[in-house]
């Protein structure tokens, strides 16, 4: 089987990672892995079950029971899939983004998806976006970058994206919410939030969507051509 190419994205929450990794994976005709969307699917299911995502016995008890697939439909978008339910519109709310967070602290819970994220890489040419990808998950990756901007401008854009999808937000509750977001998936003992060695920083505070983009294309230009 052909090598395949993967550009790992990490970052912390609202860089910009799914935005920008969308357009790429398009433009570039890969697979985009959104790996956040996975973490957010495991909160879900414990969380209709009434687990608390701190709960190290009752996460390990029910985890099994869980089946996580993610799937594609003709346009490329990704969807996720629990136990044969479609989540994918349910997981994007403020209080799963929190739970995700604390769920993916547990081992057993990132044991569970790691062969899942890998084994997509090993398919197809995969941009996969998330915490751990550079660090962990692909530690080979072809191109690794740091995506990142300022807690405030972050919080102002999750605080437009969940609007414009019609939930009551506000950017105070955001910006707080992020700041948490940072420090639990920052410090947390197992595949923590952190830039790879070999990973390329861009820190897209004063940066539009366009300016990322280009700057993306050049910082992978560069690695294929190698
Ligand atoms: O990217 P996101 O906001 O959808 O991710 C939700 C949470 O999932 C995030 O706060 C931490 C966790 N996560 C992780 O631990 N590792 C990843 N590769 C992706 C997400």
């Amino acid at each position: 089987m052909a090598k395949t190419v993967s550009v790992a994205i990490d970052g912390p929450a609202g860089a910009g990672k799914s935005t920008i990794a969308k357009a790429l994976a398009k433009e570039l005709g890969y697979h985009y892995v959104d790996t956040g969307a996975i973490y957010r699917t495991v909160a879900y299911f414990l969380d209709l079950l009434g687990i608390s995502p701190k709960d190290v016995d009752g996460v390990e008890r029910y985890i099994d029971e869980l089946t996580v697939a993610i799937e594609y439909d003709e346009e490329g978008k990704q969807h996720m899939i629990m136990n044969g339910m479609d989540v994918t519109d349910e997981i994007r709310t403020q209080d799963i983004s929190q739970k995700a967070s604390l769920v993916s602290a547990h081992k057993v819970v990132r044991d569970m998806l790691l062969d899942m994220q890998r084994s997509v890489a090993k398919k197809h040419n995969v941009i996969m976006d998330g915490r751990d990808i550079g660090t962990v998950v692909l530690p080979k990756a072809t191109v690794k970058i740091f995506l990142t901007a300022s807690a405030e401008v972050r919080a102002k854009r999750r605080t437009e994206e969940l609007l414009a999808k019609g939930q009551k937000v506000s950017y105070e509750q955001t910006l707080k919410d992020i700041q948490q977001r940072d420090y639990q998936d920052m410090n947390r003992p197992i595949a923590p939030l952190k830039q790879a060695k070999d990973a390329v920083l861009l820190d897209t505070s004063d940066l539009n969507v366009e300016q990322v983009l280009t700057q993306m294309k050049q910082i992978i230009g560069k690695k294929l051509e190698k």
